[in-house]
């Protein structure tokens, strides 16, 4: 198996064993992110929903922000498996996130039915909000 290959069958199965820990009591769409770090670590998390609603926290999110706990910054590939038929890519919030850190990355999405679509964050945001854009 070439390394791309095995680097997303280890990323979706990351991913589908964080979906387990999803807290996802309102919609029961479960979300598991599997986020690979440059240096090889691979870093998970899931959907963390509220009462409240709106304050619900996506995988890619909370994904994000436990890997820059841990003192990453570079990534390389990010997989989601979530609890829905087809394979769901990240909101628009989530593109704009994870476009703050990884423009480049690589996504893998896997639902309960078919294989894994494999597309880019450049091609989910084409048209992104940057950093150059705000006055210093
Ligand atoms: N969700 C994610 O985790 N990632 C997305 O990109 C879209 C939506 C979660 C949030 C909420 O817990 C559930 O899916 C339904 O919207």
């Amino acid at each position: 198996m070439d390394p791309s290959s095995q680097l997303r069958d280890r990323l979706l199965q990351a991913a589908r064993a964080a979906r387990r820990l999803a807290y996802c009591p309102y919609s029961h769409l479960a979300v598991g992110a599997a986020l690979a770090c440059e240096g090889g670590s691979i870093v998970t998390a899931a959907n963390v929903e509220n009462g409240s609603y709106g304050l619900t926290l996506c995988a890619e999110r909370a994904v994000v922000a436990r890997a820059l706990a841990e003192g990453q910054r570079g990534f390389v590939a990010l997989a989601i498996v979530s609890s829905a038929a087809r394979p769901v890519p990240p909101c628009g919030a989530c593109r704009q996130v994870l476009h703050e850190f990884a423009p480049g990355l690589t996504l893998y999405l896997q639902g309960e039915e078919g294989a894994a679509r494999e597309t880019t964050l450049a091609a989910l945001l084409p048209d992104p909000f940057e950093l150059g854009d705000q006055p210093c």
